[in-house]
């Protein structure tokens, strides 16, 4: 088999291999969302969420993504609970590994989608990659202001934004909720594409379960629990 990543470690990922394990996570706000949950993902690893309005899944995003402390249950990353550690690494661990990405995107309003990028680019210590920009079909907006985008090319950019500082994770929460089919397809592509090319995780929310069957495994959140779907 050819081998196409470079680096000196040759040893295949083993199957056990975890980027991040969630056990018996539980939540609740108003009422329970969620009880007892686990849930891993591996390397090369994408994993859809689907479910209706209010049943937890942002939640159980959030919790994944060093954003909410679960009610109980760990989140194990790099060996340790996420959860006990001090907010420093916390947030160190959320600027360099995780990339959150949301319906509506967090663009620097004013700024150029080439200087949006170049923020994340100085932050991260990490180059921008000319290929991701041409996957994204954004090269001609780049010196363009991002107000001026439309929804779906600022959507493109703030994909564009997370996946420059390399991160090991992606957590999209319904990504593509205001993109057309076609464009939300193209999108979804470049991610799963990343993941498998570094090996990264991506943990997705979505409605359209013709994205969930990109993945490589799909969940329902129903009933306050994780049942796994065949699409
Ligand atoms: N920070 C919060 N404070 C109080 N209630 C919340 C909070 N976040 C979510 N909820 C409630 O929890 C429920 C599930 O929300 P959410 O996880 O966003 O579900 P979903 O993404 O599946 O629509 C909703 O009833 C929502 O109002
Ligand atoms: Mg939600």
């Amino acid at each position: 088999m050819q081998k196409t990543h470079s680096g000196t470690s040759s040893a295949p990922s083993s199957a056990k291999e975890l980027l991040i394990e969630a056990k018996a996570l539980s939540h609740a706000f108003d009422y329970t969302l969620f009880e007892n949950i686990d849930i891993a993902i591996r390397p090369g690893e994408s994993i859809a969420i689907l479910g209706i309005s209010g049943s937890g899944k942002s939640t159980l995003l959030h919790i994944l993504s060093t954003l909410l402390k679960p009610d109980s249950g760990h989140v194990l990353y790099n060996g340790a609970d996420m959860y006990t550690l001090p907010d420093k690494k916390l947030l160190e661990i959320r600027r360099r590994d995780i990339g959150i990405i949301f319906q509506s995107h967090y663009l620097f309003k004013g700024f150029s989608a080439q200087e949006n990028l170049e923020i994340s680019s100085r932050i991260s210590d990490k180059k921008i990659d000319s290929e991701l920009i041409k996957k994204l079909k954004i090269e001609d907006t780049m010196h363009k202001n991002v107000s001026l985008l439309s929804g779906g090319q600022q959507q493109r950019v703030s994909i564009a934004r997370v996946l420059v500082k390399k991160p090991k994770l992606i957590f999209a929460d319904e990504p593509t909720g205001n993109l057309d089919r076609e464009t939300a397809y193209e999108v979804i592509d470049v991610m799963l594409d990343y993941i498998t090319e570094t090996k990264g995780g991506l943990f997705i929310v979505t409605h359209d379960e013709k994205i969930a069957a990109r993945c490589t495994t799909v969940y329902r959140l129903k009933e306050k629990r994780l049942i796994p779907v065949i699409l």
